[in-house]
């Protein structure tokens, strides 16, 4: 079993933070993807992706596009995992105190492997992520899901802290 940890860091003044953890138990198997954010927007959708760097020297710019190491097209996490790209993991939805909660398992991302997502990010974005069916320009590349509120880096997880 391999398990990571990804630490929410507030991007500027947003105030949006949180933890979410990763798990995979062998190669073949989903990784479970659990947390919670907390300083969203109340009541909104917020896109939410795998980046593909684990670079914040430049606050989430430098944590690049979305992971895609395949050159796939940008879709939602109920699209064929085959058919979008590996970090899409859609969006999670804040309560009316703009908390989150996200628990998915979730194919396309792996920690063990050639295309490990330990020592890239997470990216939590202002607004909805269209899953590329939004019709912007910008909509098959990132789902058009706005600024980028947090972000964090995929670490391993220390079995000896809560
Ligand atoms: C994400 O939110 C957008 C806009 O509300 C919606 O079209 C899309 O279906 C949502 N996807 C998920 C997985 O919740
Ligand atoms: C929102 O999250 C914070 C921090 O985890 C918690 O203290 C608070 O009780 C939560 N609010 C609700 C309504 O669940």
């Amino acid at each position: 079993m391999a398990t990571c940890v990804c630490v929410f860091i507030s991007e500027g003044s947003s105030g949006v933070t949180g933890s979410i953890s990763l798990v995979q138990n062998q190669e073949d198997s989903p990784t479970v993807i659990e947390g919670q954010l907390r300083g969203l927007t109340p009541n909104q959708r917020h896109g939410i992706s795998v980046c593909t760097y684990g670079d914040a020297r430049d606050s989430s710019s430098s944590c690049g596009p979305i992971f895609n190491p395949f050159g796939k097209t940008h879709g939602s996490p109920s699209d064929d995992p085959a058919l979008r790209m590996e970090g899409d993991l859609g969006n999670i939805t804040a309560d009316a105190s703009g908390n989150a909660t996200i628990k998915v398992d979730e194919s396309n991302i792996k920690i063990y492997g050639p295309h490990s997502v330990i020592g890239r990010s997470i990216v939590i974005c202002a607004g909805a992520d269209d899953e590329g069916r939004g019709g912007h320009e910008n909509s098959l590349s990132t789902g058009n899901a706005g600024p980028r509120v947090a972000y964090g880096v995929i670490g391993l997880s220390n079995p000896t802290s809560a």
